[in-house]
């Protein structure tokens, strides 16, 4: 043990009363340790932060002060989605802060990339977590300044967990500006890079800039020095979202541009405020997905021969009285002696036709029954049962009533020549 400690000088064996296991990542202001907490005999995360420099004891005393109140204060945090912070310490001039180890932890650096973006519904749900961990860290007065991809993890479960909070705060504004351009100040808001005050506001603009990244794979600015970086982000507009990916909804990307406008003021007043905005617009993406689904569905039906003489109208009018049905093998979908208003076509799949107990012939795509239902208060002459999984077009004969003339007239015939055609020799198979 002793022997490969000596190996790799650089990994300390303790860290308060915390053994070491081994690094599981360095940033710009310090190294993470996979410790162990000997007490709770938990596994732990430190985060060792980089010497702070000046030598200045006053200096360094208010400096103090700041981190442990700062710790204490995101120690007090309880959410979710922000990561619980359990110890803070000094050790050799270096201070250090304990956290949960998330196992198997991944940030949000990994879906920057254009070659490994998430599903646009999945960025909404990622950064709906993130904004309300943020609007609640703000409205108990802390304020991260350090929003970037690397400082929002996922879990296993892919969930949530905002971390490095408020910590650069303990260092002075102007260490903590030269940190943020040493590591990455493309997520700066223009008041960081102006110096000017930051408020929660600073957080938003940050969680618009990575949604912005998460939804294109590039940040939104880009330079090729500092100087232009920073001038950029005051000044610069982005480049549009739809003209990198554009399957983004307009309303997503009004958000992003809501969360970064350069005047404080501009943006959404809380994070309240932003995660009812994307609460929105998931809504109109269901609404739109539900539409697609629509569509396919008019898609398959007009492949099925019950619907060769309906127009694409009629069939859309239809599905308004009609309900998809999914059956899984051996269900039983009617059943004899019931009574039932619903007539039915088969989407897919095969069904059996049984009566008093015996099996009388097979349906498939295609086929109606349900006949009974056009007789006021009959019972269902037989058991349709599902042979392997079935999906149906359930139609209510209720519902039927308050369609158009045409569209009843068009069903009710189309329904009975099935019929008779089964009658005839083209019996249920
Ligand atoms: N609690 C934790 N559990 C598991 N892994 C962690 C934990 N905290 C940090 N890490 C890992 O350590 C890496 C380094 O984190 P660190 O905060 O030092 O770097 P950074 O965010 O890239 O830069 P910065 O120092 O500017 O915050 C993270 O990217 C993450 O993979
Ligand atoms: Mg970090």
């Amino acid at each position: 043990m002793a022997l490969t400690r000596e190996k790799k000088p650089e990994i300390p064996q303790k860290i308060g009363k915390y053994n070491i296991i081994r690094e599981v990542g360095r940033g710009s202001s310090g190294t993470v340790y996979l410790s162990h907490d000997p007490f709770y005999g938990r596994d732990v995360a430190i985060k060792l932060y980089q010497e702070v420099s000046g030598d200045d004891p006053r200096e360094q005393e208010a400096a103090r002060k700041m981190f442990f109140n700062e710790a204490q204060m995101v120690g007090r945090l309880q959410h979710p989605n922000i990561l619980p912070i359990y110890d803070a310490g000094e050790e050799d001039g270096r201070y250090y802060v304990v956290m949960e180890h998330v196992h198997g932890a991944r940030t949000l650096s990994a879906y920057c990339r254009a070659d490994n973006l998430l599903p646009i519904d999945e960025v909404v749900r990622i950064m709906f977590s993130a904004v309300r961990a943020m609007h609640y860290a703000h409205t108990r007065g802390l304020v991260h300044r350090d929003i970037k991809p690397s400082n929002i993890m996922l879990t296993i479960d892919n969930e949530v967990r905002v971390i490095d909070f408020g910590i650069a705060m303990w260092q002075d504004a102007e260490i903590s500006a030269i940190r943020g351009v040493a590591g990455s100040p493309s997520y700066m808001s223009p008041e960081q890079v102006k110096a000017d005050e930051v408020t929660p506001r600073s957080d938003l603009y940050a969680l618009g800039a990575v949604m912005y990244e998460l939804l294109t794979g590039r940040r939104p600015f880009k330079a090729s020095n500092l100087a232009k970086l920073l001038h950029q982000i005051v000044f610069a507009t982005p480049l549009p979202i739809h003209r990198i990916r554009t399957d983004v909804p307009e309303d997503l990307e009004e958000i992003v541009w809501r969360a970064m406008r350069k005047k404080p003021t501009d943006r959404f007043s809380s994070g309240l405020e932003f995660a009812a905005a994307l609460t929105q617009a998931h809504q109109s993406m269901r609404n739109a997905r539900d539409v697609m689904d629509e569509r396919e569905r008019v898609g398959l039906l007009r492949g099925l021969h019950f619907f060769h003489d309906f127009s694409h109208t009629e069939i859309r009018e239809l599905m308004k009285a009609a309900a998809w049905r999914e059956y899984a093998a051996r269900q039983d979908i009617v059943r004899q002696g019931d009574m039932d208003d619903r007539f039915y076509v088969i989407v897919s799949g095969e069904v059996a036709v049984e009566s008093d107990g015996k099996q009388v012939g097979r349906l498939a795509a295609g086929d109606c029954f349900g006949e009974s239902s056009a007789v006021p208060n009959a019972r269902r002459l037989a058991t349709i049962r599902a042979i392997g999984p079935v999906t149906l077009l359930q139609v209510s004969s209720t519902m039927l009533e308050t369609l158009s003339a045409s569209c009843q007239l068009r069903f009710n015939r189309t329904f009975l020549k099935n019929l008779i055609q089964r009658l005839h020799g083209h019996p249920a198979r």
